[in-house]
């Protein structure tokens, strides 16, 4: 839709698909996301560690990574555990040093008894924006060229509904952003899953937090900027994930935890010891390796940081390690 000057309009859900993922998108064009950022992958093979042993106590063999990016997790998996069936998922090309071994596709194969991780993928899922004026709640509309905003009309109905039940707003100029796109696209995923575990890692709000003013924001090279959808930037917003996880129980989650990564990583048990210091001078290569995990472990693990992320795990005929389930609702 174009104004009198010139100008075109769309909803954000519109023009961020085309931004990201359009053939000129950012995902088509960067050199994998982490030219961009930084996500718990890349910050320490601790992660990777977690689903390893999340797959080793449930006895899954099969891990599809939802959203890949670079691979890099699953080429970590591949190292420690070559005989597990390893499945990339993007719409990015797969990557060129990743292991023969590990498959590649475009879109979610159907696996009964995987591991389905998506560390990531559903903050970068399109979503529409609603904003309340004086005329009451009204749909966002973008200019992909400058991401200038204007309020357009009434929202769609299905909007209206899921905002009444996850995010209602409450004051003129408060935002939300609409997670229907988001509930369907894990709901999706999860229909591939005939049994087994589904993990969503992300930036995540539940409705006791939801930020009034919304999340949604822009990365370019590692730095956060304003969210133009011209390609040219990542365009992200935090994940309603508790909105996900009714999503995937409607799907057939027959066990859900929502929690955070803190606490989903000391349930897996994955821990690290500060080392005696009188053991450096004994084994020097140990002490370093002990000191490098206890600081990797502090990261994953940070408050304010990517331990406040959000663990959504849903199994499906598969029971959840115990220690998991102890974390019930505690995001
Ligand atoms: C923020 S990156 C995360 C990459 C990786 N999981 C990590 O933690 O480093 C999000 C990835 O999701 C991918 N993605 C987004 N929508 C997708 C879709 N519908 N199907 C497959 N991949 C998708 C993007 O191309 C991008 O590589």
């Amino acid at each position: 839709m174009a104004d009198g000057a010139g100008r075109r309009w769309e909803p954000w859900r519109v023009a961020t698909e085309r931004a990201l993922y359009g053939p000129d998108g950012f995902y088509r064009r960067t050199a994998g996301p982490v030219a961009h950022f930084r996500t718990s992958v890349h910050a320490s093979p601790l992660f990777a560690e977690a689903l390893l042993r999340l797959s080793h106590a449930t006895g899954l063999r099969t891990v599809v990574d939802v959203g890949s990016g670079g691979g890099e997790l699953l080429a970590q998996l591949h190292e420690w555990d070559p005989a597990l069936r390893l499945v990339g998922v993007d719409v990015v090309e797969r990557p060129d040093d990743l292991p023969a071994r590990v498959e590649w596709s475009a879109a979610v194969p159907e696996v009964d008894g995987g591991l389905l991780v998506a560390n990531e993928w559903l903050d970068n899922v399109p979503l529409d924006v609603a904003v309340r004026t004086a005329d009451g709640d009204r749909l966002v509309l973008v200019d992909p060229c400058t991401g200038v905003e204007r309020a357009d009309g009434p929202l769609p109905a299905r909007d209206a509904a899921w905002m009444d039940r996850w995010w209602p707003l409450r004051l003129n100029g408060d935002r939300s952003e609409i997670g229907r796109s988001r509930d369907t696209a894990w709901a999706r995923a999860l229909d591939r899953l005939g049994s087994g575990i589904a993990v969503a890692v992300d930036y995540a709000h539940d409705a006791a937090h939801r930020p009034s003013r919304g999340t949604l924001t822009g990365y370019r090279e590692g730095r956060q900027v304003t969210p133009v959808p011209d390609g040219s930037c990542d365009v992200t917003a935090h994940v309603a994930l508790d909105a996900c996880a009714e999503a995937g129980r409607r799907a057939g989650a027959t066990e859900t935890v929502l929690t955070t990564q803190r606490a989903a990583l000391s349930a897996l048990g994955v821990v690290a010891e500060q080392p005696d210091s009188a053991s450096a001078s004994v084994d020097p290569g140990a002490y370093v390796a002990a000191m490098v995990r206890v600081g990797q472990l502090a990261e994953l693990r940070e408050r304010g940081g990517l331990g406040d992320f959000g663990w959504l795990v849903q199994a499906f005929e598969t029971p959840l390690p115990a220690a998991l389930l102890g974390e019930q609702g505690q995001l």
